[in-house]
C-alpha cells in the first residue's frame, strides 16, 4: 500500500489529487514551508499531517512514498535524502540543476534500486499520445516543438531567486522529452541561442527565450523553444514532418497533411488538447507500476539522458557553439 508525504503545495495538490484514494495509496503527511499556507490547507485538507520541518519530514516512518514538488533547487537534496531512506520516488522536473548532482542521482537511484520518476505529464496528452501512434518514425526528417508559457509573471517569482534556474530544465524540458519519446531516440549533438531582449531591465536576470537545434541518430533535425515571456496562450506546438505526411497543431487547430492522388489533403484532427483530466495518469501510471511491478516509464535511463541533453544544451548558449551530447553511462 502507498503512504506518500508530498513537499510543497503549488503542483504539489495536483500531486494529491492523484495519489490519495487511487488504488488504496494515502497522503499521510505534506511538508510546505509556507505557514500561511499550511493555515488555509488545513481547513480543506483532512486526516493529513502538515509539516513545516524537512527534518521531521524525512524521518516519518509511515510514509513509503515522497512526492517532491518544491522549488526546483531543493529537488536534488530531497531527492538524495528520499532515495536514502529506499523510498519510492516521484519528482517534478527538472530532478536537478546541474552535471554534478546528475552523477550523484544516476549512481544513487540505481544502487539503491528505488523506484524513480518524474512528473513529464504531456506524456500522458491525448493529442500526443495519438500522434505518437500515427508516426512513421523512419520517414522523419523534421520536428518544431515550441513551449509557450504564456505567463510572464511567474518568472518574477521563485524563478527569479534562484540561482541555477534554467529556462531549458523548467520549460524547453517538456518539449524535448515528447521528441525523444515520439522518436525512441535521444539528440546526439545540440546548439542553442538565448535571449533576454523582453526581460534585461527585470528582476529576472537569466535568458527569457531560447531556441535550440538538435540532431538526432539519421539526421533528422529537430528545433525547440522555450519562449518565457510570448504574447499567447500558455502551449506546446508541435509540427512533424515526414517524407509522406505532416502533423501540426498550434493555436489555429490541428491539421494531418497528406498527398492523395498528387492533391494535397488537409485533414482537421480533433484530439484532446490541453487535456489537464489526464494529467495525473503519470503519478497514477507510476503507482501502477509499483504495485503491480511493471517496468516504469519515465524510466531512470531516459531521465538521466534528457536531462545531459538539457545540460548540453545549456552548456551551448555558454560557449556559443555546437556540442556533441556526452551521456552518462
Ligand atoms: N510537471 C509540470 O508540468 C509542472 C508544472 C508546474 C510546476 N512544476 C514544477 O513544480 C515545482 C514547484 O512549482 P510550483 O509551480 O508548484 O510553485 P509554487 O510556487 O506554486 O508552489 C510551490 C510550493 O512549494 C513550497 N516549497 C518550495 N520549496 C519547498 C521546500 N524545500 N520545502 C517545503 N515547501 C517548499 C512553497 O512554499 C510553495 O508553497 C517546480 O520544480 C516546477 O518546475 C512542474
Amino acid at each position: 500500500m502507498i503512504k506518500a508525504g508530498i513537499i510543497g503545495t503549488g503542483v504539489g495538490l495536483k500531486h494529491f489529487e492523484a495519489i490519495n484514494n487511487y488504488r488504496g495509496s494515502r497522503v499521510v503527511c505534506i511538508l510546505e514551508k509556507n505557514q500561511k499556507r499550511i493555515s488555509k490547507l488545513k481547513k480543506k485538507i483532512k486526516n493529513v499531517d502538515f509539516l513545516n520541518s524537512e527534518k521531521k519530514f524525512f524521518n516519518r516512518k509511515d510514509i513509503n512514498f515522497i512526492s517532491i514538488a518544491s522549488y526546483d533547487e531543493y529537488h536534488f537534496s530531497q531527492i538524495v535524502k528520499a532515495a536514502e531512506r529506499k523510498s519510492n520516488i516521484l519528482v517534478e522536473k527538472p530532478i536537478c540543476l546541474n552535471f554534478k548532482e546528475l552523477q550523484k542521482i544516476n549512481s544513487l537511484i540505481r544502487r539503491k534500486k528505488v523506484n524513480f520518476t518524474s512528473n513529464l505529464v504531456l506524456r500522458k496528452n491525448s493529442l500526443f499520445e495519438n500522434l505518437r501512434k500515427k508516426l512513421k518514425k523512419n520517414n522523419i526528417y523534421y520536428i518544431e516543438a515550441n513551449y509557450f508559457w504564456g505567463r510572464k509573471e511567474k518568472l518574477f517569482k521563485w524563478r527569479s531567486k534562484t540561482k541555477q534556474y534554467s529556462l531549458t530544465l523548467g520549460a524547453a524540458i517538456h518539449m524535448l522529452d515528447l521528441v525523444c519519446w515520439f522518436l525512441n531516440s535521444r539528440p546526439i549533438s545540440v546548439f542553442s541561442k538565448s535571449s533576454n531582449k523582453v526581460t534585461n531591465r527585470t528582476k529576472f536576470k537569466k535568458f527569457s527565450f531560447a531556441t535550440y537545434l538538435f540532431t538526432f541518430p539519421n539526421n533528422v533535425l529537430v528545433k525547440i523553444s522555450a519562449d518565457g515571456v510570448c504574447i499567447h496562450p500558455h502551449f506546446h506546438t508541435v509540427k512533424i514532418y515526414e517524407k509522406d505526411q505532416t502533423f501540426i497543431s498550434d493555436i489555429s487547430g490541428q491539421f494531418h497533411i497528406k498527398k492523395i492522388n498528387k492533391k494535397l489533403n488537409i485533414k482537421k484532427m480533433n484530439f484532446e488538447y490541453p487535456d489537464k483530466k489526464n494529467r495525473k495518469n503519470l503519478i497514477r501510471g507510476f503507482i501502477d507500476s509499483i504495485l503491480d511491478g511493471k517496468s516504469i516509464q519515465p524510466s531512470i535511463k531516459s531521465l538521466i539522458d534528457l536531462t545531459t541533453a538539457c545540460l548540453f544544451a545549456d552548456k551551448s548558449l555558454n560557449e556559443k557553439k555546437e556540442l556533441k551530447i556526452k551521456y552518462l553511462k
